[in-house]
């Protein structure tokens, strides 16, 4: 049997670490490449700089020096190292919004590209996984033919990923489906083999040109972000006609063609995904002629960001107009659950505007907390839930951990200044915080 294909990885934050680390799970040879050194040296002891259930575990069943691992990822900084060792170059590197503009950043892309490019000497495979601008694939394969030594042996295929975060090493070793945009065949069946365990388990591998995959990743986003700012506009009419949205979700769920999955009201979407993905995306639209197909995603991204504004109204409301000299405990800093990203994170978003407008606010997030704090060191910080409530006029629920849903509103009521609590997730059960005392409301659901 032939050799296994080893495997690089280019960038090792979120996706890169995620993915190197699964693909030594698989059994394959693997060293990681990232330009910060600091960041090398953490993973290379085995230790992951973001909270991600399982990541850590993987990743030190596989770098050496931990006691009874594999040995079959390392890390470095060199892209010599990485031309020399690897068949297979995973691009993993991100590519942020602009500053100033909708459209994104690919100058990492470019230099990974760039600085790679020049070590490829025999042939190899560079399969980009960031999520790019349709077109760039095919300027990319370019740029490698024409700086590699290899010529046209480097080869580029492009594959995005749809991991989520919080689920990144169980959305990796087992994705829903798999698509390579490809430009051979010799290309197709060397990502076969690297993909062959979960081609076994029956997932699905789509091969497509280069511009279909590309635009796989950003309309799969596009759709999502959709479908959550669809439920948040129901709940906007829900609030003006007297309706209540959760109710209305579920309902609209149970139809097999829009299924009950992302249609949970409330302060929005945010992350180092979605508002970027659809920003981009209308950027390149137009860039190509076709913005007029995606004007609705302009409409798409204002629903989501007034939402932040509604639930700061809202809150405001509830306290008599003013948040001058208001105490409030907010429940939740990241931009999701099982998370410590606080990237574009709504739940912040509203914590910092009420803050500057006059309001005492103290956040408790069971992972965010760090990076909370780095990007707003003037809210304050509780170190438990309890602690943040202690005293509040009003609680606000903002990221919908477990062990929120878990709290015992009673006893909560004791400590807080006044029971009134803001569900900006709806995601607490109304009866069980209303029986205890509670004033409970959420957006899009008639108050009790
Ligand atoms: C997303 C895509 O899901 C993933 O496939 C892609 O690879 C990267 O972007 P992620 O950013 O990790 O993943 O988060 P996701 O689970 O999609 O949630 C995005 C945001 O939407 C969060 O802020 C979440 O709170 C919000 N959301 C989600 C809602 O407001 N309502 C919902 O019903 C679902």
């Amino acid at each position: 049997m032939a050799t296994p294909p080893r495997i690089t990885v280019i960038g090792t934050g979120y996706l890169g670490a995620t993915h190197a680390a699964s693909m030594a799970e698989l059994g394959f040879e693997v060293l990681g490449l990232d330009v910060v050194p600091e960041k090398v040296e953490l993973l290379s002891r085995g230790e992951v700089p973001m909270y991600e259930p399982g990541l850590e575990d993987v990743l030190r069943r596989h770098v050496p020096g931990v006691e009874g691992s594999t040995g079959r990822l390392r890390f470095t900084t060199s892209f010599e190292e990485a031309g020399d060792f690897g068949d297979v170059h995973f691009l993993c590197v991100n590519t942020p919004q602009k500053h100033g503009e909708y459209a994104c950043d690919m100058s990492y892309v470019d230099t990974a590209v760039s600085s790679l490019a020049p070590h490829l000497k025999r042939p190899a495979l560079v399969v980009g996984k960031s999520t790019v601008p349709v077109g760039s694939a095919a300027r990319l394969a370019a740029l490698l033919r024409e700086k590699a030594p290899a010529g046209a042996g480097a080869e580029l295929a492009w594959n995005p990923e749809f991991l989520r975060e919080g689920y990144a090493v169980k959305d990796t070793l087992h994705p829903d489906r798999i698509v390579v945009g490809v430009g051979s065949e010799r290309a197709e069946a060397l990502l076969r083999e690297v993909y062959a365990s979960a081609i076994a388990d029956g997932t699905p591998f789509l091969v497509t040109d280069y511009p279909t995959a590309e635009l796989v990743k950003v309309s799969a986003n596009s759709f999502l972000a959709t479908k959550i700012s669809f439920i948040n506009a129901m709940a906007e009419v829900c609030e003006a006609a007297g309706g209540d949205v959760a109710r209305l979700a579920e309902a609209l769920g149970y139809d097999d063609r829009i299924g009950p999955k992302f249609l949970r009201a409330g302060i929005g979407f945010g992350g180092g995904c979605l508002p970027k993905d659809i920003r981009a995306f209308m950027a390149r639209a137009g860039e190509l002629g076709a913005d007029q197909a995606l004007t609705f995603l302009r409409e798409i991204d204002s629903i989501n960001m007034r939402r932040r504004g509604q639930m700061v109204d809202m809150a405001r409301e509830i306290v008599g107009g003013s948040f001058l000299g208001v105490r409030v405990g907010v429940l939740g800093a990241a931009f999701k659950p099982d998370s410590d990203d606080v990237r574009d994170s709504p739940a912040l978003n509203v914590a910092g505007q009420i803050h500057l407008q006059g309001g005492q606010v103290t956040v408790y997030d069971p992972r965010g907390m760090d990076n909370a704090a780095r990007l707003f060191p003037t809210l304050g910080y509780a170190d438990s839930a309890l602690e943040a409530v202690r005293g509040a006029d009003v609680v606000l629920h903002l990221t919908e951990w477990r062990e929120f849903r878990d709290l015992d509103p009673a006893a909560l009521g004791e400590v807080a200044g006044r029971r009134v609590l803001l569900d900006g997730r709806n995601a607490l059960d109304p009866d069980r915080w209303r029986k205890a005392g509670w004033t409970y409301r959420a957006m899009g659901r008639p108050g009790a």
